[in-house]
């Protein structure tokens, strides 16, 4: 795996994969790697592209500066883990490299409605930082395919988003000044045995704290299997419940359409839709979701 720090060196080395031929498949990460991430790189990998994945702890979308400074980092283990999956070309910068005159210069995207309920409601600013450096990195790497995890639900339609407006404003561009085509493929959540949705946040929590977290899960699966059979107000509560019971506090337990995650008041017969959750145990933030 070749390993590359500046934004020049990287862009240089992408061209010569392009003249060769090669397709590009671009996982970009926070690090504290987990199985979610290595699976993100099999796929990539079996759709026959060379693999570039990023590490980078973006500070612009931590609204919480807490959050930012506990938040893992793993980075040797990382390695060892993207090399060990065969990941062809790490993208490792720092903060200056990404944001060289400070983050207020870097452009930001608006993203109406989307930005502001679920995580946006309870992370304010937070989209707004995940757009500034997915812009970013997408103009570093430019690639065909770019592998997002579903448990970010709300975040991957944000930056199918972000492509539209790169796209409409001309900031994203391939060399003959066509928009450049970088396909979203939304891959599913990986769980652990008990359902808990994998994520770098879960080695946080307490062996106690562990075992509850599944909870969350279940009521995401209850939700699921109670559509035409309960209102959905009803099933909230019950979900509510079992959580607090659990010692788990629950930030917000929703019923959205998939699309544009409209929030809804109950189950829509003929509408595509997704249960989302955020929760709090102990410290540790945790989201997840389910299709309906
Ligand atoms: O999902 C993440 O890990 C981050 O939000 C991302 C997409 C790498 C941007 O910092």
């Amino acid at each position: 795996m070749v390993i590359f720090k500046k934004i020049a060196d990287i862009k240089n080395y992408i061209a010569s994969l392009r003249r060769d031929g090669a397709a590009i498949g671009f996982v970009p990460t926070m690090g504290a790697l987990h199985n979610g991430h290595l699976s993100l790189i099999a796929r990539a990998k079996n759709e026959g592209a060379i693999v570039i994945c990023s590490i980078f702890v973006n500070p612009a979308q931590f609204n919480d500066p807490s959050d930012f400074l506990k938040y893992p980092k793993t980075i040797a283990e990382d390695i060892a883990m993207l090399t060990e999956a065969k990941c062809d070309v790490l993208f490792l910068p720092e903060v200056a490299e990404i944001y060289p005159n400070g983050f207020d210069a870097a452009k930001q995207y608006h993203f109406g409605a989307l930005e502001e309920i679920l995580e946006g409601a309870h992370r304010p600013g937070h989209f707004r930082g995940v757009g500034m450096v997915v812009a970013i990195l997408l103009q570093t790497v430019q690639p065909d395919a770019l592998y997002l995890g579903q448990k970010d639900f709300q975040q991957c339609l944000i930056i199918g988003r972000l492509l539209e407006l790169m796209h409409e404003d001309k900031s994203y561009c391939n060399s003959t000044g066509a928009p450049a085509p970088t396909q979203i493929v939304v891959c599913p959540t990986n769980r652990e045995p008990d359902g808990l949705a994998m994520s770098s946040r879960n080695r946080r929590l307490t062996d106690p704290q562990r075992m509850a977290a599944a909870g969350i899960y279940r009521c995401l699966v209850a939700v699921q299997s109670k559509k035409n059979i309960e209102k959905f107000d009803i099933v909230r509560k019950e979900c509510e419940d079992i959580l607090l019971e659990k010692g788990i506090q629950p930030e917000y337990i929703a019923l959205a359409a998939r699309s544009d995650l409209r929030l809804l008041a109950d189950y829509e017969e003929n509408t595509e839709m997704v249960a989302l959750i955020a929760a709090k145990v102990g410290e540790v933030r945790l989201i997840d979701n389910i299709f309906v």
